[in-house]
């Protein structure tokens, strides 16, 4: 057995070389995070062309050249020291943290365990110094615009962690997919990749659907493309943009997921979970959906200082973006779903099929919470959000609902025992009311944004329609925009619409006003209390709160209360 020494020791400072080599324990595990930490801070210098040469697998030899915008020649030694960054001075920055790099910590950590030169191009001057065991040489050099950086020999002097390297072979593997994934992060910027002097790839900057396209072919596959949409959806200050296979194209194993935050890559539990919700009734159990997507929001909505590899991040608004992501994954599945039975829109030539499916509009905001959201919430019951219901709602007279029955009845637990509610009337009675009340005092219905707004096809005149009937549809609360001759979209709709597929609903009430000439009310309420009442837990107790305002007297014929007395009685022998 190990045995420990009891006597004591002073205590000492680490010498700055062994505090180092401690520190680059974190985020210098083998050749490919040297690779990522280096690529990250050409992206921070603004580069717009990288060429990455590797020796062995990067064991030997890494060289990153870009064309960023370099380092003065007093800054170089400050560079390679512990807690030097050029991109936070404060506590306060760390609240939105739009570069890559903020710990001041990667490039000291590196030439900590290898041999290290850096040469900048800074202002008509290019200088390099090298760092070896603890000490700089600054020497002039040549450089066009931009910084290399050469790590020789890594871990040299930590045998301990030289031994944990895998074959070159393997190393190669993980350095490629490193330089994959931050080519899929930014397409804006030219990668030239070579492993011991032979080119693995060379991509162009790409700005063109089809240069993007040819990017996305070489670094995934062509099966990906052929069924790949292109999706692009922006709402509330997030913006989702990529591709996506549908289920056409799926793998055995989640080794083809790349998901960017603010170019940035990411494993997220939230956001693992909203794709594979989306995908659940288009995917086979066991199979991983294939998809490259980017995430862009406020850097002030995502906290990236959360592990030192930055794999890993946190939302403020976790919700939120759960929320948004499935339900823009969902709408592009579906449209593409859709879309088989009709005509397709191909990209320019070249065979790809990646369909397109975009909406872009600024809606005054995201429903509050999730009080508000749309569709199905019953689809996050697995996930720890379990706030949704408030368990104070027990001692309220209607209580705390706790089921849906067979769509027309709600169960409840309040302190008397349990209550049925019967849905129809009850909600019959209440929207009347409510309409009512709302016309009265406001003049208009109570609207809510749709989370992702939706396209409905109509079979008359989408302009003339609108402008007949605009001021009635604004004071129901709806707001629809004309998008083609026959065609509207719907961005708000009147917020006691509550059913668990309000795209479904809005269709079938606009083909009804068209089709009967009807009244726009009596049509409205027919088709609230006829729907499918919401599967949220969040509505569920919404509508018993609503009904305790209007007045219970109201209601009485609506619910049956069955006391614990009753209950017990059903048992008695
Ligand atoms: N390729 C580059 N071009 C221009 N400046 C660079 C480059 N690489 C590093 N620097 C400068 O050197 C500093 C230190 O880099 P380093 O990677 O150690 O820290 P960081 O990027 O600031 O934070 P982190 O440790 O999170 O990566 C950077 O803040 C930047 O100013
Ligand atoms: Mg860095």
């Amino acid at each position: 057995m190990h045995s420990v020494s009891h006597s004591r020791q002073s205590i000492h400072q680490l010498s700055t070389q062994l505090a180092n080599q401690i520190a680059a324990g974190e985020v210098v595990e083998r050749p490919a995070s040297v690779i990522k930490e280096l690529l990250e801070n050409s992206l921070d210098a603004g580069a717009t062309q990288i060429d990455i040469d590797i020796q062995a697998g990067g064991t030997q030899l890494i060289r990153i050249r870009d064309n960023g915008f370099g380092i003065p020649q007093d800054e170089l030694a400050l560079a390679l020291s512990p807690h030097a960054t050029s991109k936070i001075r404060s506590l306060d920055d760390l609240i939105h943290i739009e570069s890559m790099g903020f710990r001041g910590e990667a490039l000291a950590s590196i030439a900590s365990v290898s041999e290290l030169i850096l040469t900048s191009h800074y202002q008509d001057m290019a200088w390099s110094i090298k760092y070896k065991e603890g000490e700089f040489d600054l020497t002039p050099a040549s450089h066009p615009q931009g910084t290399t950086v050469e790590v020789n020999n890594l871990f040299h002097n930590t045998p301990a962690r030289r031994k944990f390297l895998k074959a070159d072979r393997t190393e190669y593997r993980h350095v490629e997919d490193v330089v994959k994934r931050i080519a899929l992060a930014r397409f804006d910027v030219a990668f030239n990749f070579k492993h011991n002097q032979r080119q693995v790839f060379s991509l162009p900057v790409a700005t063109s659907d089809e240069n993007k396209l040819q990017r996305l072919t070489r670094l995934i596959n062509k099966e990906f493309i052929q069924a790949a949409v292109h999706l692009n959806f922006e709402n509330a200050g997030l913006k989702l943009s990529g591709w996506l296979a549908t289920g056409e194209y799926s793998r055995s194993q989640s080794d083809m997921q790349y998901f960017f935050v603010n170019g940035r890559m990411i494993r997220d539990k939230v956001i693992t979970h909203a794709v594979r919700q989306a995908f659940q009734e288009t995917l086979f159990p066991g199979r991983f959906p294939v998809y490259v997507l980017h995430l862009e929001m406020d850097a002030e909505q995502v906290d990236v200082n959360v592990h030192p590899t930055k794999h890993e991040v946190r939302f403020r608004q976790g919700r939120l973006i759960h929320d948004f992501l499935f339900y823009s994954l969902r709408e592009a599945l579906a449209q593409e779903v859709g879309d088989k039975s009709g005509d397709s829109f191909k990209v320019a030539g070249k065979g790809f099929n990646a369909h397109t499916y975009s909406t872009s509009f600024n809606s005054s905001g995201f429903p509050s919470q999730h009080t508000h959201v749309s569709e199905a919430s019953a689809a996050y019951s697995s996930l720890p959000y379990q706030n949704l219901t408030n368990n104070e709602d027990i001692s309220k007279p209607l209580g705390l609902a706790i089921a849906k029955l067979k769509n027309d009845y709600l169960l409840a637990e309040n302190k008397d025992g349990l209550l049925v509610l019967q849905l129809k009337q009850a909600r019959e009675i209440l929207v009347q009311q409510q309409i009512e009340n709302s016309l009265a005092t406001q003049s208009k219905l109570i609207s809510k944004p749709v989370l992702i707004p939706f396209n409905v096809s109509i079979d008359t005149n989408a302009q003339s329609w609108l402008n007949k009937h605009e001021t009635d549809f604004q004071q129901l609360g709806f707001e629809f925009a004309v998008l083609g001759e026959n065609e509207i979209m719907v961005r708000q709709v009147p917020a006691m619409l509550n059913a668990t597929d309000i795209k479904h609903s809005v269709n079938e009430y606009v083909s009804y006003i068209i089709n009967n000439d009807s009244d726009l009310l009596p049509a409205l309420i027919n088709m609230i209390v006829n729907d499918d009442f919401s599967n949220s837990p969040t509505d569920w107790n919404t509508l018993l709160r609503d009904l305790e305002e209007c007045g219970l007297d109201k209601f009485e014929n609506c619910y049956h209360q069955i006391s614990d007395k009753d209950l017990s009685s059903f048992f008695k022998k």
